[in-house]
């Protein structure tokens, strides 16, 4: 059956950002796959949790973007093998090699290792707002705190932070400036160039002056045991150093905004801090910072749902709508910090799982939790349908700004 597309104009509006879960269930029940346009590219849309798991796992849904077919043309555009070419975009067995090469370094025991510098860094970010009385929380703690846990590991200096977080923002809010799409598209382009010399040059340096971090063990792998190509040394890097913070930072502005306008469920979690692991879990699921997971190609036509995915298409796999299936959570539109534990695939599935769900984990349990018990008092500074949002189209879902008073 060939299913008419859903327009951007239908799909992608500023209700959309604000709230999409009222369109995500209309998608479950009425479309649950179902071809939708863009202004980033067309894609099928798989939208039931089921089907969601099914699709991670299916070997005929390639994440090999640079192969056969050059799908990253119209993903990333020309020119991007330079960040881009790294483990999420490559199927086994590049995908193995590419992510055993790293694993180690975020293996549970090496990760709880770094709990004591995380929460120095928590505090240290705090001591900073707490005399303030209010703070946009996106700006001063939720993107700095994954920023400089993840520069700490992969070893970029501390006076280089400022100009890789311009960078990297510049990415992470593309179609939310200012500008127009030409302009927006120039910009992206100019801070990926910057920040593939930039850590090319880092890799130089580290080459030159070796170093006992992240960055250091990668050029031993490149150099000294040749498992990974020069190319592949700073794809690898870009993808940890942007993996590492933006979710992050998007999952602590969410989930803080979760809590706030959950009056209950906040009172419940201050009550009673061990519930704040599981707690974590929910706002994963009820709200997470990655909605779609990334694109993955059609190798074959399949069949999903009775509906023909046609070789060649992008196939998005909407995870945000897949944690709101009725199918597998009860009452899910309700935000419970006490849900008994029910699998949600807010880190992913199959081979691309997170690699950095233990750190993820952490940042958030230490970092929110802190957040919470040295600011008591703490609440939106604007009404919620105020705050401004990445764009509804965005891969990420998370806020421009997070202004609090506390
Ligand atoms: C992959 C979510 C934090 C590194 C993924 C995927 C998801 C995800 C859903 C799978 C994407 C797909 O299949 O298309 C999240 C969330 C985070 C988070 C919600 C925070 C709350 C982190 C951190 C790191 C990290 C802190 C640290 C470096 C990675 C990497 C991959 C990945 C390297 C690719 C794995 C592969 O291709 O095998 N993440 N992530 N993530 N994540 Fe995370």
């Amino acid at each position: 059956m060939t299913e008419r597309p859903v327009p951007a104009s239908e799909l992608y509006t500023d209700e959309f950002a604000a709230d999409p879960y009222p369109s995500y269930a209309r998608l479950r029940a009425d479309r649950p796959v179902c071809p939708v346009s863009s202004p980033r590219f067309d894609s099928y849309l798989i939208s039931r949790f089921d089907d969601a798991r099914t699709a991670l796992t299916d070997p005929r849904l390639s994440k090999d973007l640079y192969g056969p077919g050059q799908h990253y043309l119209r993903i990333f555009g020309p020119n991007s093998e330079g960040l881009n070419k790294n483990m999420l975009n490559s199927d086994p067995p590049e995908h193995t090699r590419l992510r055993r090469i790293v694993s180690q370094a975020f293996a549970p025991r090496r990760i709880e290792a770094l709990r004591p510098r995380v929460a120095e860094i928590v505090d240290t970010l705090l001591d900073r707002i707490v005399p303030r009385g209010g703070c946009d929380l996106m700006r001063d703690f939720a993107i700095p705190l994954p920023m400089l846990v993840i520069s700490d590991l992969l070893g970029i200096p501390e006076s280089d932070h400022e100009r890789v977080l311009d960078w990297t923002q510049v990415i992470r809010t593309s179609g939310s400036a200012n500008r127009s799409p030409e302009k927006d598209r120039a910009a992206v382009q100019e801070a990926q160039l910057r920040l593939h010399q930039y850590l090319t040059d880092l890799v130089q340096d580290k080459r030159a002056h070796p170093a006992d971090d992240l960055i250091g063990a990668l050029v031993d792998a490149c150099d000294r045991d040749g498992e990974l190509s020069e190319q592949e040394l700073v794809t690898t890097t870009f993808l940890l150093l942007f993996a590492g913070h933006q979710t992050t930072a998007d999952f602590i502005g969410n989930a803080t905004v979760a809590l706030l306008t959950h009056p209950d469920q906040l009172e419940l979690l201050l009550a009673s801090p061990e519930l704040l692991p599981s707690a974590i879990e929910e706002l994963l699921r009820f709200d997470g910072p990655l909605p779609v997971a990334s694109p993955r190609i059609a190798t074959e036509d399949i069949e999903y749902q009775g509906v023909c995915i046609p070789r060649g298409s992008v196939v998005g796999v909407a995870i945000n709508s897949a944690n709101r299936d009725p199918e597998h959570f009860a009452d899910p539109d309700r935000l419970d910090v006490r849900r008994e534990r029910a699998p949600h695939i807010g880190f992913g599935y199959g081979v691309h799982y997170c690699l950095g769900v233990s750190l993820a984990r952490m940042e958030a349990q230490i970092g929110l939790g802190t957040l919470l018990r040295r600011l008591p008092g703490l609440r939106l500074g604007v009404p919620v349908a105020e705050l401004r949002r990445l764009p509804a189209a965005s891969p990420f879902r998370g806020l421009l700004e997070l202004p609090v008073r506390f």
